[in-house]
């Protein structure tokens, strides 16, 4: 890390005080996580979003679709900054609103529309939750996907849903934690007329799964697993449910950002793990705990290139900005997106 832009960061920080508070998602780089005021997966990130009222500005060290959702979860008086605009992801990228409409024209044409419950990945547009809303959904994170299903299918009384845009999410959920089959399951290609689903296969769905992924996550497999067990003796196989549902499979424990972290910190001095998730995360943990194991699943997978988009030129430019009384790249959401947005985020905070 560079010492000079360190502490411009730091003596920019200092002069805002309550007025700036920064939020930083576990796959950012060390340099920057040390700047932020709160740490956490999207689920607590999007609690924590609104919780210093007193600040004016927000920077959102994360992605696109997280700023968003701050921006939507924060009083009207507060301004939302996400350091570089690039920082995207791909995966929110996979599922376009007239896409998502088409699917639900779909379902409409196979009679299939009206038991359908949408339940959508936190990593989506505003524009896709904002669909979620209006259609009486939920938003759900990797932390707490299983209580957003077993609401759809119990109180919300749904008879399917529409998971978007994760099917790898939403097929070890469905599988893993709620005991679904494979043959509950179909995936809807958007890129294909009817999402390349007969209408029947849409009407006795119980999930239909977005045909969505990481391209971080998606690139670790089975032989990552089986590779990593003959290299290092009783490792413990540590994943996120953005994997594939082999590698998920072949894991030990799987979970959200934050139980990765819980995991491994609450370990004894000499447990050994291997960790399917973003490098950033897993070096850090490495770091953290010299005294424990601690390798990535798969060495030719890289870093998530849209998290490491912020980095500490941009901060240090968002951050001095800010205390010139000046406002970059703000995140806004349209008022009538970010009502119905609201509504579906709303509803995963106030899930069981
Ligand atoms: P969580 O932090 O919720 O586990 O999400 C992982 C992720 O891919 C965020 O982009
Ligand atoms: Fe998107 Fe995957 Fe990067 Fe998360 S890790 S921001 S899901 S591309």
């Amino acid at each position: 890390a560079d010492p000079d832009l360190a502490a411009r960061a730091a003596a920019a920080k200092a002069a805002l005080g309550d007025r700036v508070f920064v939020l930083g998602h576990h796959y950012q780089r060390d340099e920057v996580i040390a700047f932020a005021d709160v740490t956490g997966d999207s689920f607590k990130l999007a609690q924590q979003a609104a919780a210093r009222p007193q600040a004016e500005a927000i920077v959102f060290c994360g992605v696109h679709f997280m700023a968003e959702s701050a921006d939507i979860l924060t009083g009207p008086h507060q301004r939302v900054v996400l350091p570089d605009l690039a920082a995207g992801c791909s995966m929110a990228d996979m599922a376009t609103a007239e896409q998502v409409e088409q699917a639900f024209d779909d379902l409409l044409d196979a009679g299939a529309a009206a038991g359908t419950v949408p339940v959508s990945y936190m990593n989506s547009s505003a524009a896709i939750k904002a669909f979620t809303g209006r259609h009486d959904g939920t938003i759900c994170t990797s932390s707490n996907a299983k209580r957003a299903l077993d609401w759809a299918f119990g109180e919300r009384g749904g008879e399917r849903v529409l998971f978007l845009p994760d099917q790898h999410l939403g097929r070890n959920t469905a599988i893993g934690e709620l005991g679904m089959t494979e043959d509950d399951c179909v995936v809807y290609d958007p890129r294909r007329p009817g999402g390349g689903l007969a209408p029947r296969q849409l009407r006795e769905a119980k999930m239909i799964l977005w045909r969505g992924h990481c391209s971080v996550h998606g690139r670790f497999t089975r032989a990552s697993v089986d590779e990593v067990r003959a290299r290092v003796p009783g490792v413990t196989v540590l994943v996120h449910p953005e994997c594939q549902r082999e590698v998920v499979l072949g894991a030990d424990l799987v979970g959200s950002t934050e139980y990765i972290i819980s995991v491994v910190d609450a370990a004894p001095p000499g447990s050994a793990f291997a960790i399917g998730t973003e490098l950033n995360l897993v070096r850090r943990l490495a770091t953290r705990h010299p005294d424990k194991t601690i390798v990535f699943l798969d060495r030719t997978v890289c870093f998530c290139s849209t998290m490491n988009r912020i980095d500490m030129p941009h901060l240090v430019w968002a951050l001095e900005s800010l205390a010139r009384g000046e406002i970059v790249n703000q995140i806004t959401v349209d008022p009538d997106v970010a009502t119905y947005a609201r509504k579906a985020l709303d509803q995963m905070l106030a899930l069981p």
